[in-house]
């Protein structure tokens, strides 16, 4: 098995307290840059507040973020490794996705989609599947329900370094994951911000 362990405290230590470009987005450029080299795919682009995260933790790798929607006035033309698609996640793949070490995903929050999602990529994914804002049962009751029922190992952060309404970490092929809390601040029962200017 490989074990990716997550150092909450290093990660908000790096954390530009200032700027407060901090927690959720902080954790996608620490996690990018385990994966130096490799490939993120991404689902939903948005604003690219994600993709530019990844990015930014991961200069050598290729990052494809998908959004079912056109968005044009997203500004991420200037980061050289990302490459933006408009496509439904749920209809690209999944073969492929054997080559690909992080997969984010982060579309519409009502859970049919996401499940739908992670049958697909089970025979084929080995790397690190990251989901965001699973943990708000008042708003996001479906994805909320849909990530409480998944089997396999599976991690939420702590809420200093999560997205705002929580993350969750699913390893899949030889990887673990453990989480790290040592020399970090307890949970305050207020969610991360995300106040993320990238
Ligand atoms: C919460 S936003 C993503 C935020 C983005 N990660 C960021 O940091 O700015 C969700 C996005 O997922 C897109 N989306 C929803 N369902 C999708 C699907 N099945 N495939 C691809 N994109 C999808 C939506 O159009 C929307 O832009």
């Amino acid at each position: 098995m490989k074990t990716l362990t997550i150092p909450v405290n290093e990660i908000l230590e790096s954390c530009d307290k200032d700027r407060l470009d901090v927690y959720g987005y902080k954790f996608y450029e620490w996690i990018a840059s385990k994966f130096n080299g490799g490939i993120i795919v991404e689902a939903g682009t948005l604003k690219g507040r994600s993709a530019r995260s990844f990015s930014r933790g991961a200069p050598n790798s290729l990052i494809i973020s998908y959004d079912k929607h056109y968005r044009p006035w997203i500004k991420i033309e200037l980061f050289d490794n990302i490459i933006t698609k408009i496509a439904d996640i749920n209809e690209i793949g999944p073969e492929w996705f054997s080559k690909v070490d992080i997969i984010y995903l982060d579309i519409n929050h009502h859970g049919p989609e996401e499940e739908t999602f992670l049958e697909r990529i089970e025979p084929h994914f080995k790397g690190i599947l990251i989901m965001d804002d699973i943990n708000d049962p008042d708003a996001y009751p479906g994805l909320y329900k849909m990530f409480q029922e998944v089997t396999r190992e599976k991690h939420m952060l702590p809420n200093t370094i999560c997205a705002v309404r929580g993350t969750g970490v699913i390893p899949y092929g030889d990887w673990t994951v453990k989480i790290d809390e040592e020399g970090a601040p307890e949970q305050t029962g207020t969610w991360g911000r995300q106040r993320y200017r990238g």
